[in-house]
């Protein structure tokens, strides 16, 4: 088996990330340049800021992936890069720097899809711990802030492939963690501040409506409807209703003042700013997201004869969607897999661990692909 040193890069968003993995399975390096501070004034990322950023983190990055690998650049066997779905402008930084280096090197350039790079984030940490026995099919639920997609994966010759059998209709669960954080003045990005509040709320105080998809079957052609597609647009519309007609407008207003001079506020300062209506608010929501994901996938996993269950992407990284799946998945006997906190958010090694089966296929990219913002698995 070989033992190819793969330099994995990333730039679909708002991170500038590079890693090294060894054979897929050995984490080296995993360097990540977040942008946060950058887009926290604006509630969310403002692409043309994220392509300057990136441009001004990825020489830096990338040499400090090496270094904290012990690498150099004549010791890699190949380049993988994100070649999508994302921001266009900031794919092409990472596809331009890894294109131009792998050139230069004369080493060979593999382009990830986004969503496999989550999913093998899973896959890398398992085989790390050991674990090498992942039973087929494999259900994927990635969770992030731009996506909220099931796959069905199956392994054919050492590569993965992929049926995608339920997405969103609208906003990515991600994206409702966000755009409810900031309309409760919480700040950017949504979903840690939520996760780290709802423990003080009561999650049944707030009812809502189950968190599916309504008029399912207008606008979309049978072939395209599934039964495990989500809507997440519907709760975030009803935490605004409910913010509108319990009078919480200007407490919200003060605590979005009382945030904004914090860059990474802590839990402690978080609560000081949340009054008891607040947190039951928040911890409805969660628990009506997390309720939903859960029984939607292991419903999922059930229908579809899947023997292992993957969570992955930024939301993966949230602690009642963690304790919701393991106690949900065991009582259905599924082994559920989650990545380490630090490889559930957007990072390079998963990047560099999904190339290394393309590496052994000799899957290699040619020099004219470019960024494709809505790349599909
Ligand atoms: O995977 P990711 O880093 O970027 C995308 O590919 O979108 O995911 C970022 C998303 C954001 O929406 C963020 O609010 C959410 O993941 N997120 C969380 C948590 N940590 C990050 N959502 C819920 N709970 C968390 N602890
Ligand atoms: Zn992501």
């Amino acid at each position: 088996m070989s033992e190819a040193c793969i330099l994995g890069i990333e730039t679909s968003c708002d991170e500038t990330a590079a890693a090294v993995v060894r054979a897929g399975e050995r984490l080296l390096s995993n360097v990540v340049s977040s942008q946060i501070a950058t887009h926290q004034p604006y509630g969310g990322v403002v692409p043309e800021l994220a392509s300057r950023e990136h441009l001004r983190a990825i020489v830096p990055v990338v040499r400090q992936a090496l270094a904290e690998a012990g690498q150099n650049y004549q010791s890699l066997d190949a380049v993988a890069v994100t070649r999508g779905p994302g921001l266009a402008g900031a794919l092409l930084v990472g596809i331009s720097f890894a294109k131009a280096l792998a050139y230069a090197l004369k080493k060979p350039l593999i382009t990830v899809n986004h969503l496999e790079g989550h999913i093998h984030a899973v896959l890398l940490e398992e085989k790390q711990k050991g674990n090498f026995s992942v039973a087929f099919p494999v259900l994927a639920l990635v969770v992030s802030g731009g996506h909220t997609h099931l796959f069905l994966a199956e392994e054919r010759e050492q590569c993965w492939q992929y049926e995608n059998i339920g997405r969103t209709r609208d906003d990515a669960a991600g994206e409702a963690y966000d755009k409810v954080a900031k309309l409760l003045g919480l700040g950017y990005p949504g979903g840690p501040v939520i996760d780290a509040l709802s423990p003080h709320g009561n999650p049944r105080a707030v009812k809502f409506g189950p968190v599916q998809i309504k008029h399912r079957n207008r606008g979309v052609s049978k072939e395209d409807q599934t039964a495990y597609d989500f809507s997440f647009s519907g709760i975030k519309t009803a935490v605004l209703r409910y913010v509108q007609t319990e009078g919480m407008r200007n407490s919200v207003d003060v605590r979005r003042q009382a945030l904004a001079t914090l860059v990474k506020p802590k839990s402690e300062e978080l609560l000081q700013h949340c009054d008891q209506k607040t947190l039951d608010l928040v911890a409805s929501f969660q628990r009506t997201v997390v309720n939903d994901l859960v029984a939607k996938t292991l419903q999922a996993a059930h229908e579809c004869g899947a023997r292992t269950v993957f969570v992955t992407g930024g939301v993966a990284a949230n602690n009642e969607l963690r304790q919701s799946f393991v106690r949900e998945a065991a009582k259905a006997g599924l082994p559920v897999y989650f990545p380490s906190r630090q490889l559930s958010t957007d990072n390079a090694a998963m990047i560099a661990a999904a190339a290394y089966p393309k590496f052994l296929a000799g899957d290699f990219a040619s020099a004219e692909f470019s960024a494709e913002a809505s790349l599909a698995l």
